[in-house]
């Protein structure tokens, strides 16, 4: 058995669990879905939502790891016998999650050079569908699309190679690379997007209350929705990462750090994209309403477009926005990635870089699946019942486990409040064992009601 790796320093575990949760979904997932959500009066139950979920079920995570010293399955497992299935199911969605995400940061690489050479023209959907994936026929999945492999094994390359060498020496090292280059390049593209002409509309769209969103049960259901997958919640990944921290360490304390960071990325993302779309919208004669997007959409087809009508060194923001998906995609596939790794060589007793020759190595060959032709319907379809099922399940098992089932609760809550000096209180009992439970339920229930109808 190898000695059990640990964090250089607690600023090295904070980047690399920032890492994780700045992500794809802070720069293309949030700023749509609050400006779908109520606009400004989204603040409010999203606020609620990371209050009363986000940092007290991070904090939940963070203890579990931190008493029971091991990857998500082992941790569950020590704390009751039979949980150890819930860990392997977190570890589960992040494998599949991981063979995709890889995927969309190679097509990223890819758009970074396409910005400098301007190889998507005028019209960027149609490159993007047509020529970019190579989709003939909707809905068909043919031969392999040769030019995704080479940026592909780059991005299999990098996060292997980091986890091989180790948590220390790879994972803490890569964070504090590209966490801070992150926040620099997406700070000079926020500055860049709020000098453009029509910035201020976008912005007034984007932050324009719409008060009545805020009686509709579905926008609190998104709140809560973009705060569990924002903060890598019951993905196995916070139990992992904190496993690694040093026996004394401020648990509830680097929570509170981790949520509000995530958080402040994530505004940041949402006046810089609203900024660029207001740009947009007054450059083509459209309203805000008529150009938002979320997801792939905005950062493949929309924002080339906006790039194209960008009056000066359009090439070399392209090129910054690009590489700020790369850095940020990067970091949240390494720990997704962390997440099997830690938990196959614990279960079988294997050294790391075993461990990452098996587990990461077989993610990276189901990934050239979605890198086939058309295998961006292949991508949505598992993307969409893992964002719409895996995730609130794995969570709703997570919190009723230890709630109710192992009745854990006041012994984490013991476990963190002797190490910080932020102190627990029933509250946190409250969000966990009531509040979360009931909104993941609804969740469920209301995506399985849609899926129906
Ligand atoms: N938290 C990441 C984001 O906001 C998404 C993610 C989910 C990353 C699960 C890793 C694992 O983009
Ligand atoms: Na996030």
């Amino acid at each position: 058995m190898e000695k059990r790796s640990q964090w250089g320093t607690r600023v090295g575990f904070l980047l690399a669990a920032m890492g994780s949760a700045i992500g794809l979904g802070n720069i293309w997932r949030f700023p749509a879905t609050a400006y779908e959500n109520g606009g400004g009066a989204f603040f409010l139950p999203y606020l609620f939502a990371l209050l009363t979920a986000g940092i007290p079920l991070l904090i939940m995570e963070y203890t579990i790891g931190h008493k029971y010293r091991g990857s998500a399955p082992k941790s569950l497992g020590r704390m009751r016998k039979g949980f150890e299935w819930i860990g392997w199911w977190q570890v589960a969605i992040s494998f599949i999650i991981s063979t995709y995400y890889a995927v969309i940061i190679a097509w990223a690489i890819l758009y970074a050079g396409y910005a400098l050479n301007g190889a998507w023209g005028d019209d960027t959907t149609s490159f993007f569908v047509g020529d970019f994936l190579n989709v003939t026929e909707p809905g068909v999945v043919g031969g392999m699309n040769m030019k995704i492999l080479i940026p592909l094994a780059i991005v299999w390359l990098i996060t292997l190679t980091v986890l091989g060498i180790g948590v220390k020496k790879g994972i803490e090292v890569a964070n504090k690379i590209f966490i801070p280059t992150l926040v620099v390049l997406f700070l000079i593209i926020v500055v860049r997007a709020l000098t453009l002409d029509g910035a201020v509309d976008g912005l007034q769209a984007f932050f324009q209350p719409n008060w009545d969103a805020i009686g509709d049960p579905g926008v609190w259901v998104a709140a809560y929705g973009q705060i569990f997958f924002s903060l890598s919640i019951a993905f196995a990944i916070m139990i992992t990462y904190s496993s690694y921290l040093p026996k004394k360490s401020d648990i509830t304390n680097n929570a509170f750090i981790t949520g509000f960071a995530n958080s402040s990325f994530e505004l940041l993302a949402g006046i810089g994209v609203f900024a660029a779309l207001g740009f947009m919208a007054l450059q083509t004669n459209q309203g805000v309403t008529d150009v938002v997007d979320g997801g792939i959409g905005l950062a493949f087809m929309v924002f080339p477009q906006i790039i194209n009508e960008m009056p000066v060194l359009s090439g070399v923001f392209g090129f910054l926005f690009f590489a700020s998906l790369v850095l940020a995609g990067l970091s949240s596939l390494i720990s997704i990635t962390e997440t099997y790794v830690a938990g196959v060589a614990e279960k079988f007793n294997l050294s790391r870089v075993t461990a990452v020759a098996i587990g990461g190595g077989l993610s990276a060959i189901i990934s050239l699946l979605y890198a086939s032709n058309g295998g961006l319907f292949f991508l949505d379809t598992v993307d969409h019942f893992i964002n719409s099922y895996g995730v609130a399940l794995a969570g709703l098992f997570e919190v009723v486990a230890v709630a109710w089932f192992a009745k854990e609760l006041k012994n984490l809550q013991a476990h963190a409040n002797s190490l910080s000096d932020i102190m627990l209180g029933a509250w946190w009992r409250v969000c966990l064992a009531w509040i979360t439970p009931v909104v993941l339920g609804y969740m469920l229930l209301q995506n399985l009601r849609v899926e129906l109808m």
